[in-house]
């Protein structure tokens, strides 16, 4: 083993990155049969992990998978994970599948579920992207009916993502039956004359913790802040728009399907609630 190198969760054991190792009969590889969470962990304290943990549980309940760990085990492993991969900034990925049985599509009989787990650096996001924004493109979401749950099966987010890049952009908007739902792997806010707007959580977009903490934030900063259908024109009209996510905090989108969004530049309500945000981050880092 390399001195340095990352230690790794892996179905009760802490190993080296090189030594993990899961069977190719596991229902996440053959199927993508599992859930998945992303908790950024800022100065080593682990970022809205109730949230994010209620989060799992829901998804697991979806899916129909057990839960092999309580809420302290989790923070307790995840906890060790952000240590062990030293100081700064950091963002946790963990997932579970339905384990290792003789393929069929069918859940197998009594089998432990896969857990994995790992902490990454999360490098603070990029001058360059917060002064200029974004570019995105908005396409037709092609998704499935469950987009709440936090399935490890993402082809589909995955070709709408590189579609977007092949366009020059950086992030896909999706669009259902001339709705907003969400990015590819984010979700979406614009605002239209001073009031922030975000689509209302149902099954065709994921509950981002990110996306929640920025509508409590604005109400606790007296921002006029709006859950509420939001439609492809609202979109394209719109004064800013933004995306959100654990690994990209709140980006602004100054492009949209290559034309400026407002002025073209990021925009004072984007602005506020960035820096609501990191002042909101730093009181975590240093607790009173
Ligand atoms: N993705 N919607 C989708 C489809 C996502 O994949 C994500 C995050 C979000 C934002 O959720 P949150 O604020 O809880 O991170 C919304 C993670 C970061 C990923 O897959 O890496």
């Amino acid at each position: 083993m390399v001195m340095s190198e990352q230690i790794v969760f892996l179905n009760g054991k802490y190993l080296p990155l090189s030594e993990a190792r899961v069977s190719v009969l596991d229902r996440g590889f053959v199927f993508g049969d599992g859930v998945y969470e992303v908790i950024p962990a800022y100065g080593g304290r682990l970022f809205r992990f109730d949230e994010h943990l209620r989060r799992l549980q829901a998804s697991l309940d979806a899916i129909r998978l057990n839960n092999p760990y309580t809420a302290a085990d989790w923070l307790d492993i995840l906890t060790s994970l952000v240590k062990s991969d030293g100081p700064g900034d950091q963002s946790v990925y963990l997932q579970l599948t339905r384990g290792v049985a003789p393929r069929d599509h069918a859940f197998p009989d009594a089998v432990q579920p896969t857990v994995f787990a790992m902490a990454n650096p999360q490098p603070a996001p990029q001058p360059d992207l917060l002064e200029h924004g974004i570019a995105a493109v908005s396409l037709p979401d092609s998704r499935w009916q469950h987009c709440n749950i936090k399935s490890i099966a993402l082809l589909a987010n995955i070709l709408l993502r590189q579609q977007a890049m092949d366009e020059q952009a950086m992030e896909a908007i999706l669009i259902r039956d001339g709705l907003v739902t969400e990015g590819a792997a984010s979700n979406v806010f614009i605002v239209e004359q001073g009031r922030i707007k975000t689509p209302l959580k149902d099954a065709h977009l994921l509950p981002g913790i990110t996306r929640d903490l920025i509508v409590e934030l604005a109400q606790a900063n007296q921002i006029p802040c709006d859950e509420t259908h939001l439609s492809e024109a609202q979109l394209i009209g719109a004064d800013e728009v933004w995306l959100t996510s654990s690994t990209r905090e709140i980006l602004p989108v100054t492009t949209l399907n290559h034309q400026p969004v407002g002025n073209g530049r990021p925009g004072p309500v984007w602005q506020k609630m960035y820096t609501i945000f990191q002042a909101y981050k730093t009181t975590l880092r240093n607790p009173a």
